[in-house]
């Protein structure tokens, strides 16, 4: 398997439109999520201070959660045969995130890498295979209506 899924080998650790799903709430929710990363990502890099890593870790995490239910509720709505599956792996980025807190609280001094490998072998891995996946079966479901 693939240690990366970007055609030029880097890891994805920003938002790129390789990325795009093609359903527009859902790509705005990722474009936010990873613009949110990519201050945590600097907040840690640049030594921001621990209450404001916090404060950006709190915030990508509360919006995540936010994003996972409104993938969930869409894909109710489309009778979305996978959609267990899916939250599934929706609960497992919320471990991995958590996990990220954690380590960041127990002052982990490799969490940027740490960061770096949840949104590239996690994030846009689940983007680029399960959602996609999803968020087609949402727009066939809009047409066939
Ligand atoms: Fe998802
Ligand atoms: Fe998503």
């Amino acid at each position: 398997m693939p240690t990366t899924l970007s055609p030029s080998a880097r890891p994805i650790l920003a938002w790129t439109d390789l990325l795009l799903v093609r359903h527009d709430a859902i790509d705005a929710d990722h474009k936010h999520l990873f613009a949110m990363a990519t201050r945590l990502h600097a907040g840690i890099c640049d030594g921001q201070g621990d209450s404001l890593v916090r404060e950006i870790f709190r915030e990508l995490m509360t919006y995540a959660r936010e994003h996972f239910a409104r993938e969930e509720a869409l894909m109710a709505a489309a009778r979305f045969s996978e959609k267990e599956e899916h939250v599934f792996e929706h609960r497992l980025l919320t471990y991995r995130l958590n996990n990220l807190l954690y380590q960041f609280e127990g002052g982990q001094p490799n969490l940027a890498e740490e960061l770096e490998i949840f949104l590239d072998r996690w994030l846009a891995r689940h983007i680029l295979t399960s959602d996609l996946q999803f968020a087609q079966c949402v727009a066939n479901a809009a047409s066939s209506n």
